[in-house]
């Protein structure tokens, strides 16, 4: 296990993209090490992808417990002026943030390129340390501590194309039966290509299910997201989540996640206008610093 995460952080010393480890790591596994691997890759791989730059801890104290490993729900994450910046960069990609977010629905950021949304959020899943300031999470029982990235499940923008079967790349480290991720993809609304493509669970992500026909955008983010399903953890963060869904699906998604979402902490990074609800909150993030647009400042936050 150690080894092959060595390996992994030496390609990506030499310059080799998350994606193509990734690759690296499943080609290991068809070698032998399928169990250990795809546990593996449903921690560290996963959360070297959201960090991108490998700066998180990299080797997990436990490589287990894939699947949620504390049933508290977090009521609310406070953030009290956190700052951090990236190994090389002079200015802070989160500079000084302060705020509780603690939406009964989705958190939602938003903001322009380069504002700091991703950082923000990796601060607050725990995928990150503030290098000054603090990020804790409170959960249902009344405790507050530090936040833990293994409660986490990401749906990153960039998804890598895992050259796994489907079954393989939806559970993911996970114990799941066939039935278990058919439901899971069915609650995704993939239904109807479960139905027409009776051995989708054998067939390859990003290969073709047809002749000449691929997962398009959406579908595999549906893919993504019944990963996540399945994995049961507390806290979500989903990276544009639907930047690849057409405006109808725009609306499915977004039901499908207020539905499955329900009883996690949800945080959603878009530019998308995903229809607001009561108990959600949207957060401007702008310089770094996050300032809550919805419920207005001055009106009671939904969770306070
Ligand atoms: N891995 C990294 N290494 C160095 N700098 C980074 C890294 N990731 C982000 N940055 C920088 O940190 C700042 C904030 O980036 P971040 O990705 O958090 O913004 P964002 O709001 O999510 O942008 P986008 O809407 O484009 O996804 C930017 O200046 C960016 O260049
Ligand atoms: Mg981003």
């Amino acid at each position: 296990m150690f080894v092959v995460a060595a390996l992994l952080v030496l390609l990506r010393g030499q310059g080799v993209s998350v994606g193509d480890m990734a690759i690296v790591a499943s080609s290991v596994t068809a070698l032998g090490t399928l169990a250990q691997l795809v546990v593996w890759g449903s921690g560290v791989a996963q959360i070297a992808q959201f960090v991108g730059d490998l700066d998180a801890p990299l080797v997990p104290s436990s490589a287990e417990a894939p699947r949620s490993t504390s049933p508290t729900r977090i009521e609310a994450v406070e953030v009290e002026s956190a700052t951090f910046t990236y190994r090389g960069r002079t200015a802070p990609a989160v500079d000084h943030a302060s705020g509780r977010f603690a939406g009964t629905g989705m958190i939602v950021l938003t903001g322009p390129n380069g504002a700091g949304k991703s950082t923000l959020a990796k601060l607050v899943a725990g995928a990150l340390q503030p290098d000054a300031g603090t990020v804790r999470w409170r959960r249902g029982d009344g405790s507050c501590g530090e936040p833990h990235w293994q409660e986490v499940s990401v749906l990153h923008q960039d998804e890598a194309l895992l050259p796994l079967p489907v079954r393989d790349f939806v559970r993911m480290g996970v114990e799941a039966s066939d039935p278990e991720i058919l439901a899971a993809l069915r609650r995704t609304g993939l239904g109807a290509l479960i139905d027409t493509v009776p051995d989708l669970l054998d067939r390859r992500v990003g290969e073709s299910y047809t002749q000449g026909a691929a997962f398009s955008g959406g579908q595999f983010q549906r893919l993504c997201l019944a990963r996540l399903l399945l994995q049961d953890r507390p806290m979500w963060v989903l990276d544009e989540p639907t930047s690849a869904i057409d405006v109808a699906g725009d609306a499915d998604f977004v039901a499908l996640l207020r539905e499955t979402g329900a009883d996690r902490f949800v945080v959603v990074i878009t530019h998308k206008d995903l229809g607001v609800e009561d108990g959600d909150e949207v957060w401007r993030v702008e310089d770094g610093r996050p300032e809550r647009l919805l419920p207005p400042v001055g009106a009671a936050a939904p969770g306070a």
